[in-house]
């Protein structure tokens, strides 16, 4: 079993670390791609090293760009680097450009997609993200989806039960080794444990909206604690393209910090007091560890976070906000202790199943 596993984004990068080390564990012939999505050294070299996974075998270094530039330049070069190799299975993790390019090029030269993260669903066809889910799920062969919401998804869609695969989140894995790595390293911040927020922005439809930064600089100058704000490059672009960095920078409230390592991350997000976001990964690392989490988005594929109460989805409504950051403070805002993630073994089961399945002809390339 010869598998090529594509990915390009830092989210992608702590999705798949489990998943390989353990592949390294187990002998399984396996190259890795970069497709070049993400190439500062915080979004992508720094997150191999905090997760102990080698650096990809290739990189397409195919960088910035609108989407079709950039899922078309991608395609022409995993098309040419497949067919110069030999492969039986693609793997590609999560939802974006990188996922949806490897897939495609991978299916169009009749090779079996393995979807990491399959079956998740905003409902949101205006998040370019959903549109990758979609059509990956669509085209995959075996889909490995983390929670109950997207088996239900899956199946609504037409899937067959059998290329379903139900287990926990490689996320789960990630967070707790970090975590746990990540103890030894002292906080880098003026503000003592549980005395500060700590906060991430990037999606297209928050930070490419002029009136929409402002409104964040407005909420996070209002809350409670000083927010640390770890600055995506898409949103600090905007923010200067927009004319609004020097207020950002200047409101006392906000303590701005570059992208960090995944270990530096972990114990930022371990000490602070809650999360302000709109990310899709960390709002399950926050319920995983236990951090009330604030979601500056109206929508989420994490469904089960807030139904369980880990997770207030307030979009930029700020009685809603300002609710939450009084429970936070007023010690009101409880996290459950019992995540529905998984255990943390999510990459050892993983590796196990797709040997099995291959064993077995059981990941089957679709036909009518
Ligand atoms: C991408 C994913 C998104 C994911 C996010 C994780 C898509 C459609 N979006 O969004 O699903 O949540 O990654 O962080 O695939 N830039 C740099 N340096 C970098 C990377 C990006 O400066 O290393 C800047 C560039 O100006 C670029 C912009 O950020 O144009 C956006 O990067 P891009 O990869 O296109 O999308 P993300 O917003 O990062
Ligand atoms: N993250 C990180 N450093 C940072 C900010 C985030 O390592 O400065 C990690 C975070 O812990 C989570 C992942 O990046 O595991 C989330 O990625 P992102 O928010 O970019 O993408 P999304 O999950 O929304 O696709």
């Amino acid at each position: 079993m010869k598998v090529l596993i594509i990915s390009g984004t830092r989210p992608q990068f702590i999705k798949l670390s489990p998943v390989i080390r353990e592949m390294i564990e187990k002998k399984v012939d396996f190259t890795h791609l970069h497709t070049g999505q993400h190439y500062d050294k915080n979004m992508s070299d720094k997150i191999f090293e905090d997760l102990d996974i080698p650096y990809p075998d290739f990189n397409l270094a195919v960088g910035s760009g609108s989407h079709a530039y950039q899922t078309g330049e991608m395609m022409k070069g995993i098309e040419t680097f497949i067919q110069e190799r030999a492969f039986d299975l693609v793997l590609v993790p999560g939802d974006t450009n990188s996922t949806l390019a490897g897939a495609l090029s991978a299916v169009k030269l009749h090779l079996p997609v393995i979807h990491l993260e399959a079956g998740l669903r905003s409902h949101d066809w205006k998040m370019p993200e959903e549109i990758n889910r979609i059509v990956v799920d669509r085209i995959s062969s075996l889909l490995i989806t983390p929670t109950d919401d997207g088996v239900e998804n899956l199946l609504a869609e037409g899937v067959p039960k059998d290329w379903i695969y139900r287990c926990g989140d490689t996320m789960v894995d990630s967070i707790l080794y970090a975590s746990n790595k990540a103890k030894r390293l002292s906080l880098k911040l003026p503000f003592p444990s549980k005395q500060y927020f700590l906060a991430t922005m990037h999606r297209a439809e928050n930070v490419d909206d002029s009136k929409k930064l402002k409104a964040i600089i407005e909420i996070f100058s209002n809350a409670p604690y000083p927010v640390v704000f770890s600055i995506h490059p898409r949103t600090l672009k905007n923010f200067q393209t927009f004319g609004l960095f020097k207020e950002l920078k200047e409101s006392s409230n906000i303590y701005l910090i570059e992208p960090q390592g995944y270990l530096n991350f972990a114990n930022l997000l371990t000490n602070a007091v809650g999360l302000i976001t709109d990310s899709g990964g960390l709002q399950k690392e926050a319920f995983i560890l236990g951090i009330p989490a604030i979601t500056l988005r109206t929508t989420t594929e994490w469904v089960e976070s807030v139904a369980q109460g880990a997770n207030r989805l307030c979009g930029l409504e700020k009685e809603c906000i300002y609710t939450a950051f009084s429970e936070i403070k007023d010690g009101k805002f409880e996290v459950p202790s019992n995540h529905p993630y998984g255990n943390g073994k999510a990459g050892r089961e993983i590796v196990s199943e797709i040997i099995r399945r291959w064993e077995n002809n059981e990941i089957i390339f679709p036909s009518e």
